[in-house]
């Protein structure tokens, strides 16, 4: 794995394109092989994470033009089975192979999803509603084998958890089953609106995404089209937090605000400057330290547990006591034991962290743990003093794109150490 060489302190500024959500485009991909006509999906990012999706996709004989945008054409899908395993196990979004392909194909063998180390991940809810919806599954060393009789079965399921997965999963299988589909307690998540708007604009009958009941008409074909996916809102809430830390300021542009109302609520509070307009944000710390603010994951609208390590940083440098509550994944407070080497203050209370504000970190030889952990440490190598090392930093190619470029453009001195 590659490693990353930091030099600290510095204060972040400048301004920045937001790319395209990389939770967005998961699920559109995959979406898009429902369809036996090309499909042009814009704004895609260029992360390891889609470069795996590709890849699978392209086992399935599916068509993909690379430019600007990717064009999809899964007219010839045929493979219901070859999936190399290390590229399933590369991404948990692989999941989302197992609706469309039992609605092109009627059946699917595939190994378990892999995806970032941060808690259990189970499936169970994923197969719990397939099966609601008509399929035939089972677990067997490791593969998952799912068929179904010509078409999924509409059908009412209120989910005892508000999973984004298990949404996602469903709204595939729905799309062209027989009868109507009701999700009730659906993930709200911006991403899945966004999957909703790419199926409807090739001919889907969705309404409700984006609030806690979705209901799906099946339909007989879907259309090809174009559709350009939206902005990362966790790329965004990550740049601001830089600049938060950094005393600096920070214009972010090609993005939707209204999509990070908790965060940017959260980042006044630790008494930054915040303005919005209609496709951008900004945040000006104006030289100060940011004050120590509580935080608590939830659902979308709640705070999203993947700006949660960056906020934590946040508060480990704060003015203050905070505490940070950790309720969606078990397993997401890894990165701060590196942190702890850089001279962070903490206590650990089950899915809390009391964060008590050190007056600055201090450089240190660390590893990264997963792709939100991880760019919450290269941001704690800018502020630090002194010339921090990251080890295993890949992880954040996943989503992060040009991570170095865009840091670079804001004044932060690292370099990467290929490890081939
Ligand atoms: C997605 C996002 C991830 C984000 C998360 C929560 C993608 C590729 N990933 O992950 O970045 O952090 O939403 O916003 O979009 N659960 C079960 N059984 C299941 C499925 C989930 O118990 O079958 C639990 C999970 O362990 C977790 C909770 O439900 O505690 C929420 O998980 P979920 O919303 O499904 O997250 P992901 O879709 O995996």
């Amino acid at each position: 794995m590659d490693k990353f060489i930091i030099k600290g302190p510095v204060q972040l500024k400048g301004k920045i394109n937001i790319s395209g959500s990389k939770n967005a485009a998961l699920p559109i991909l995959f979406a898009s092989i429902l369809i036996d006509e090309s499909v042009e999906i814009q704004n895609i990012p260029k992360l390891k994470d889609i470069d795996n999706a590709i890849k699978l996709l392209l086992h399935l004989g599916v068509k993909i033009k690379k430019g600007k945008s990717l064009i999809i054409n899964a007219n010839n899908l045929y493979n219901h089975y070859i999936f190399p395993k290390n590229l399933v196990k590369s991404i948990r979004a692989s999941i989302w192979l197992i609706s469309p392909i039992l609605n092109r194909l009627g059946k699917i063998k595939i190994s378990l999803p892999g995806g970032c180390s941060i808690g259990k991940r189970p499936i169970d809810l994923h197969i719990k509603y397939l099966k609601k919806l008509g399929a035939k599954i089972y677990i067997k060393n490791n593969n998952i084998y799912a068929y179904i009789n010509k078409t999924f079965k509409g059908s009412h399921i209120i989910m005892e958890k508000s999973s984004v997965g298990a949404t996602i999963s469903i709204i595939l299988a729905a799309i062209y089953a027989y009868k109507i589909t009701i999700i009730d307690n659906a993930a709200k998540e911006p991403e899945i609106k966004d999957l909703a708007n790419f199926l409807n604009t090739m001919g889907a009958k969705i309404k409700g995404a984006g609030t806690n009941q979705i209901i799906i008409k099946g339909v007989l074909k879907l259309k090809g089209g174009i559709y350009k996916i939206i902005s990362d809102r966790i790329e965004t809430g990550t740049f601001l937090i830089a600049a938060a830390i950094s005393g600096g300021q920070i214009l972010c542009q090609k993005t939707n605000p209204k999509n990070l109302d908790i965060v940017l609520k959260k980042l006044k509070y630790t008494g930054a400057e915040i303005k919005t307009g209609k496709n951008w944000c900004s945040l000006n710390m104006k030289n100060r330290k940011p004050k120590a603010v509580d935080i608590i994951t939830g659902p979308y609208p709640d705070f999203p547990t993947d700006i949660q390590p960056q906020f934590t940083l946040l508060n480990l440098i704060a003015l203050g006591k905070s505490k940070v509550t950790e309720t969606i994944f078990e397993n997401r407070f890894l990165y701060i034991h590196e942190l702890i080497k850089m001279g962070a203050n903490v206590f650990f209370k089950k899915n809390q962290v009391i964060c008590k504000g050190v007056k600055k970190l201090y450089s240190a030889k660390i590893v990264a743990t997963d792709l939100r952990a991880s760019i919450s440490l290269v941001l704690a190598g800018c502020i630090a003093s002194g010339k921090t090392i990251i080890n295993n930093i890949n992880y954040i190619d996943r989503g992060y794109e040009t991570i170095e470029k865009k840091l670079i453009s804001l004044g932060a001195n690292i370099k990467r150490i290929k490890n081939n």
